[in-house]
């Protein structure tokens, strides 16, 4: 099974990126092959209906990414209680066919104790592309975010994060390859 994991952080030692990577090792480990989308590294064009973005490499690789994908991650920053801007010009250069049928996990890095409204937003955004959300997700807030951070030194709260991120990644996987068996490609 391969996973998608699109990262909406627009920051270089962004904490969601960080996530993002140790998701990507984790999934790893568990046997599935990952690729990471890092919209920081690969940035976009702002999406207009009126181009057709044909020659653009990083769209291109984007698109090919999201058609092979079995299973996709989105992961983002809260801005204004929203996703990330660079994270919506993403999803709207996506559509149906990139989404439709696979299991999607949304997750988020806020200031605040938690980024519930970025994490529904993506969910809508999901739901309007025919994807399957899974039933948790994961937010990191205020302090959390240190164990993402790049002067991260191990700080006790560290392996709670760990390994509450590590169970939802597992209920993931599990869902995807469900639905990514044959009996559940014949749903
Ligand atoms: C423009 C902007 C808007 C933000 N809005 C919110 C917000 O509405 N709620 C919140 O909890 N944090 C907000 N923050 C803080 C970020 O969510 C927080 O710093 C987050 O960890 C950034 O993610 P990153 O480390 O992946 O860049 C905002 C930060 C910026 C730069």
């Amino acid at each position: 099974m391969k996973v998608m994991i699109l990262t909406g952080s627009n920051r270089k030692e962004a904490t969601s990126t960080k996530m993002a990577e140790h998701a990507a090792h984790f999934i790893n480990q568990q046997g599935e092959q990952v690729t990471l989308f890092n919209l920081h590294k690969r940035p976009l064009p702002f999406y207009s209906p009126d181009e057709s973005y044909a020659e653009h490499e990083h769209l291109s690789a984007l698109h090919q990414e999201m058609l092979t994908a079995n299973a996709i991650i989105l992961i983002t920053p809260e801005y204004h209680g929203s996703m990330s801007g660079v994270m919506k010009n993403a999803l709207d250069h996506l559509g149906q066919t990139h989404f439709n049928g696979k299991v999607v996990l949304s997750a988020s890095s806020a200031g605040g104790a938690v980024g519930v409204s970025s994490l529904l937003q993506l969910q809508a955004v999901v739901r309007n592309l025919h994807g399957i959300n899974t039933p948790d997700w994961i937010s990191i807030g205020g302090m959390q975010r240190k164990r993402f951070e790049i002067e991260y030194d191990g700080y006790e709260g560290g392996q709670e994060i760990e390994d509450r991120i590590r169970l939802v990644l597992e209920s993931f996987l599990n869902l995807a390859r469900k639905i990514n068996s044959p009996a559940g490609a014949a749903l």
